[in-house]
């Protein structure tokens, strides 16, 4: 049984976080700029189904039998095995490491997991499909975050921009133009479990009003697909905007956040907002394509630690 490496990528939201766990549609874009790589090794000498984990980034050196039941690593395994219908793994080494950085709203978590799944199907022979992949890894994101919408598995194990919705096959999404996005870190740490549940408690308070807001949300990323299909910046850049009008109602903005796009949006950006989970994290910023340096360097000495440039569109996503 020959070794084998298999990676996937971030993701980023450009339209409907939140919005999305409740029903509504949304964008979003796989990030190949950074991604999770898993290596597995056979390990013959090892006793029948010890899997040793080995994370360097995050000291974890764990054999699976060590790990407790509903830890992620573990229940992916038991999720590859499940669909397998075997009760024994074969012995290995599984080597974890990323470039996405975690807690950001790029998907570090689901790319973890979408990774390690197609190494593990892939190790043992399985010919796996993003559809296979995608499913067991939102069993994985359930140990994560309690009450995924499934968005994030989804546009990794496809690797394609998507329009998503729950419980709708999904729709991959053609740019008709090259569309150049930024993604800046805002250097604060984001708490996509605590900004769900904070969001649910505000709706299970106000429904009626939250209802509306997760509508609107929902048809701004209707609007946003047919923009981005036909490439119509201006009006692209005016959805995320709107949109974060409704993160912000929401409750999931931050200063942080907020002083980045104040500076996108002053220095001419078509529109900004912030991504993933929020209560940090990153922002996503549509720009010109020859104002990437320029943009980048002013986010840069604005407080943002990291920035990505991405293109969409001309057959690169
Ligand atoms: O913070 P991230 O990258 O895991 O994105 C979360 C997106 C949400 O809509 C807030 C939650 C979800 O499950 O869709």
């Amino acid at each position: 049984m020959p070794g084998i490496i298999s990676t996937a990528p971030g993701k980023t939201i450009l339209f409907g976080e939140h919005s999305v766990v409740y029903g509504k549609p949304a964008i979003a874009v796989p990030v190949n700029e950074k991604k999770a790589k898993v290596k597995i090794i056979p390990d013959i000498i090892a006793p029948k189904d010890s899997i040793q984990f080995i994370a360097s980034q995050i000291d974890l050196n764990q054999n699976y039998h060590q790990l407790e039941d509903h830890h992620p690593l573990k229940v992916a395994v038991d999720e590859v095995k499940k669909f397998l219908n075997i009760l024994n793994y074969p012995s290995c080494k599984i080597f974890l490491e990323t470039t996405i950085p975690i807690s950001s709203g790029l998907g570090s978590s689901a790319a973890i997991s979408v990774a390690l799944i197609k190494g593990l199907l892939n190790f043992v022979g399985f010919q796996s499909t993003p559809d296979i992949i995608s499913k067991l890894a939102f069993q994985v994101e359930i140990e994560f975050h309690g009450n995924p919408s499934g968005i994030d598995n989804t546009v990794i194990a496809f690797n394609k921009t998507i329009l998503f919705q729950k419980d709708r096959p999904i729709e991959i999404i053609t740019p008709g133009a090259t569309f150049s996005i930024l993604i800046a870190d805002s250097g604060i740490k984001g708490n996509t479990k605590t900004a769900v549940a904070e969001v649910r408690e505000k709706w299970t308070e106000n429904p009626a009003q939250y209802n509306n807001y997760f509508e609107e949300m929902g048809n701004i990323a209707i609007d946003a697909k047919a923009m981005i299909e036909s490439g119509n910046f201006q009006t692209l850049g005016k959805l995320m905007n709107a949109n974060q009008e409704y993160l912000r109602k929401i409750g999931v903005s931050h200063t942080s956040i907020e002083n980045l796009i104040d500076v996108a949006i002053q220095n001419g950006a078509y529109g900004a907002k912030l991504c993933g989970g929020g209560l940090g994290g990153n922002i996503v910023v549509l720009i010109n394509e020859n104002s990437a340096n320029r943009m980048t360097n002013l986010l840069l000495s604005s407080g943002a630690i990291e920035v990505i440039y991405l293109r969409l569109g001309a057959g690169e996503n």
